[in-house]
């Protein structure tokens, strides 16, 4: 019997007058909560701009996408996407779940490594993956998703100099012909989600995967485990999920009937979506409480994978999923202070110390990030104001939004902002990044620091001789 401190904890939600979450909503004295802490109290205590995640939301969303995929399919595992938060801490948290991880690069492969997650429940996927790279998978045993036709033979040249061997998957390029006329969000340019899919960089074809599969077969050091696919937030339909699900099984027949082998295990990726009543997500694809839910993939998609196995009569494959956002994104919220407040002829706007390097799919994606007061965070709201951050260039994290009225020192809370935030904020105009906050319960610790200004002006070198002519009158 393990101790107890080792086991996973039972999730019991916390009672809010206002609900954004299990664990995030409006608390017994007006403010906005995450679990048992008061995001005013946090903000006082630890600065702003400030990322704040709740471990118990991270869980929570976790085992909802995991119990919902088990529920429909016999054989499931779910790897974390590491790049939607990469903290350690947030790695230890998903390794105590169970949950493996999607590593993307040699600092996420290390970094998840080194929180002591199971090697075999990594996946390395890269379209241009570096021999240190491929060496520190192969050397610690992870399955590396092979993403270029030369690949194979780098892999191989490493395993027989480490005397080992190694995991393949294929990243596939899908045909998704059923999606040639659907359209979706611009994440990948303009276009259908076919066009889309067919202009990025990733996968190989059909005639390249075959090729793949039949030299890796006569190849001792390789042990072939896996097709991969990765359809991305394009959709947020999950019949369009479901098509993707389909096709992966409609490829393993091909496979097999032009190699002789069948992929024992699918892994289709992430992508997945998640609502709110008050909406998240891109601007032109919100997602609301109509949004789909886990349930709603989970039941498509293996139904799907079932019709295409029992057509093709394949075995049903072990199914892997990559879900990144929707673990993250609504375990977190990332936390302004009001400064200048601006009245111009036809408009208001509010200057907060966060911005779109902080948030930056508000500025790339067109992102809806959803803004609340942090004290009395359910009051009505008075005036339409703009949301802007402290950037050089129009940095309107929040546009035309509705708020009660703001004044210096008041803070704003960005829901759902634990995806993509941390791992993806820049430094421009030399702004340093902020720190970010693990609530459990009324606990509330740092697991990452505040930068400073060391560490922005300490990576910059001015060659010597550049000083006299530089210091000299
Ligand atoms: C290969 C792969 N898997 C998983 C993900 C996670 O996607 P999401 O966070 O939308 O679930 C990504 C995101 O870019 C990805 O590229």
């Amino acid at each position: 019997m393990p101790h107890a401190k080792l086991r996973a904890p039972d999730l019991t939600p916390g009672q809010y007058s206002t609900t954004f979450g299990e664990f995030i909503g409006i608390g017994p004295n007006g403010n906005l909560f995450v679990d048992g802490c008061d995001v005013q109290d946090l903000a006082e205590k630890f600065g702003s701009p400030l990322y704040i995640i709740s471990e118990n939301q991270l869980r929570q969303n976790y085992r909802r996408f995991r119990d919902a995929f088990r529920a429909h399919y016999p054989d499931v595992e779910i790897l974390f996407a590491n790049k939607s938060n990469n903290g350690l801490a947030i790695r230890h948290i998903m390794n105590q779940e169970g949950a493996g991880g999607d590593c993307f690069g040699a600092q996420e492969m290390y970094m998840a490594l080194l929180a002591g997650t199971n090697p075999k429940s990594l996946v390395l996927n890269g379209s241009n993956k570096q021999d240190e790279e491929l060496e520190m998978a192969i050397a610690n045993g992870l399955c590396i998703n092979i993403d270029a036709m030369d690949e194979l033979d780098r892999i191989v040249a490493i395993a027989e100099r480490l005397n080992t061997t190694v995991d393949i998957g294929i990243r596939l390029k899908l045909d998704l012909e059923p999606l040639r006329n659907r359209t979706g969000v611009a994440m990948h340019g303009p276009g259908t989600l076919k066009e889309q899919s067919d202009s990025t960089k990733w996968g190989m074809t059909r005639e390249q995967t075959v090729e793949i599969v039949n030299r890796a077969k006569t190849m001792p050091s390789v042990v072939l485990k896996e097709t991969h696919f990765h359809l991305s937030r394009m959709s947020n339909d999950p019949a369009d999920f479901a098509v993707m699900a389909r096709e992966m099984i409609t490829w393993s027949g091909y496979i097999r009937e032009h190699t002789g082998w069948t992929p024992p295990c699918i892994d289709i990726g992430g992508g997945w979506t998640f609502g709110k009543w008050y909406g998240t997500g891109p601007n032109s694809q919100l997602d609301d409480d109509r949004a789909p839910t886990p349930e709603d993939y989970a039941r498509l998609c293996s139904a799907a994978i079932r019709e295409e196995a029992e057509r093709l009569n394949l075995p049903l494959p072990k199914l892997r999923l990559e879900p990144g956002r929707a673990l993250s994104g609504p375990a977190g919220v990332a936390v302004g202070r009001v400064g200048a407040v601006k009245t111009g002829q036809t408009k208001k706007w509010v200057n907060l110390d966060l911005s779109t390097n902080h948030l930056s799919w508000a500025a790339v994606l067109d992102w809806y990030y959803h803004a609340v007061p942090v004290k009395n965070a359910g009051a009505a709201p008075t005036e339409t104001v703009d949301l802007v951050g402290p950037l050089c260039n129009s940095d309107e994290i929040g546009p035309h939004r509705k708020m009660p009225a703001l004044v210096r020192g008041d803070y704003v809370a960005f829901l759902d902002a634990g995806g993509y935030t941390e791992s993806s904020a820049a430094r421009y105009n030399a702004q340093l990044l902020p720190a970010t906050v693990l609530v459990s319960g009324t606990q509330a610790e740092i697991i990452t620091e505040r930068e400073q200004l060391k560490d922005v002006a300490g990576r910059f070198r001015v060659p010597p001789r550049l000083l006299a002519g530089s210091f000299a009158a």
